[in-house]
């Protein structure tokens, strides 16, 4: 059994992963993310306390879903591609996307972080592994700058300053030839609100960045464009909604037809 001791916004990453791991074992699981659980079985930690709903589980996993389609996209068009996870916790998206070997995929996030994912999950190859906190851009000079590089975030941004993620967009779009950044991203009502959630504020994390227009992010990352700008819970056959409780399927129900509601989580992937 693996000891955890994470504070502030790396405990972050327990509640994801307890989402994911939990939502593989109910009926009709979308992410079917095993390798969640295995993780969690392995984890001396009780994340029962977490109190987590079915909806919760089931939300989260539509959004990591949705990025993990992205990034199997962006493999398929560009053959021996990088990937940069970002802020990747203990989440297994290169174990469910499983891209092949001419792929070099780097999980990045703080250096206790990877030192946990070291323990509990596998090599693969193609893969490695960074430990480095966002304030500090060194680590992006190991990644070759000969191949289109997809930046994949999901749960990152909000915690970091503007000008962290700025500094982290600009270094990405000068760097690389060219490539896709991929994440979710909060309106600041959005991110009012995901501060108040109970699971979040109780690990003491605290969330900075919003967005309100994702087009602002163009002029100020020069390079930038908006390439897919959809809701956090977008769907064409509403299966998942289906899976809601009543209350949420009432706010699902209504966030579709309010656009200003549909912008307080949403998934963006820019193209560069
Ligand atoms: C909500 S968790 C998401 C984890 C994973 N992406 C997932 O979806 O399961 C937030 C993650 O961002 C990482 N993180 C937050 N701020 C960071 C920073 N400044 N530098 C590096 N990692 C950071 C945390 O350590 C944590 O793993």
């Amino acid at each position: 059994m693996e000891k955890v001791h994470l504070t502030g916004e790396k405990a972050t990453l327990l509640i994801t992963l307890h989402a994911k791991a939990e939502e593989s074992r109910l009926p009709g699981s979308l992410l079917q993310d095993h390798h969640a659980a295995e993780a969690v079985a392995r984890i001396d930690h009780d994340f029962s306390a977490l109190g987590m709903r079915r909806d919760e589980m089931i939300g989260l996993a539509m959004r990591a879903y949705t990025l993990d389609a992205w990034v199997r996209e962006f493999i398929a068009a560009h053959r021996g591609a990088t990937v940069l996870h970002l802020g990747c916790g203990l989440d297994s998206r290169v174990f469910r996307v499983a891209p092949p070997p001419e792929v070099s995929w780097f999980d990045v996030d703080y250096p206790d972080v990877i030192a946990l994912r070291r323990a509990l999950y596998p090599s693969r190859p193609g893969y490695q592994l960074l430990g480095s906190p966002m304030s500090d851009l060194g680590w992006l000079s190991r990644i070759p700058t000969d191949r289109p590089v997809l930046v994949v975030a999901e749960g990152l941004f909000l915690y970091l300053a503007e000008d962290e993620v700025l500094s982290l967009l600009r270094a990405v779009a000068t760097q690389f030839p060219s490539g896709e950044i991929a994440f979710d991203a909060y309106s600041r009502m959005g991110l009012a609100l995901a501060s108040r959630n109970r699971m979040f504020r109780a690990t003491g994390a605290v969330m900075r960045w919003s967005l309100d227009n994702p087009l602002d992010l163009e002029a100020q990352v020069p390079g930038l464009r908006l390439r897919d700008e959809q809701w956090v819970y977008e769907e064409s056959d509403g299966a998942q909604w289906a899976r809601f409780s009543w209350p949420a399927r009432a706010a699902v129900w209504l966030m579709r037809r309010v656009a200003p509601l549909r912008r307080l989580g949403r998934l963006l992937r820019y193209r560069y």
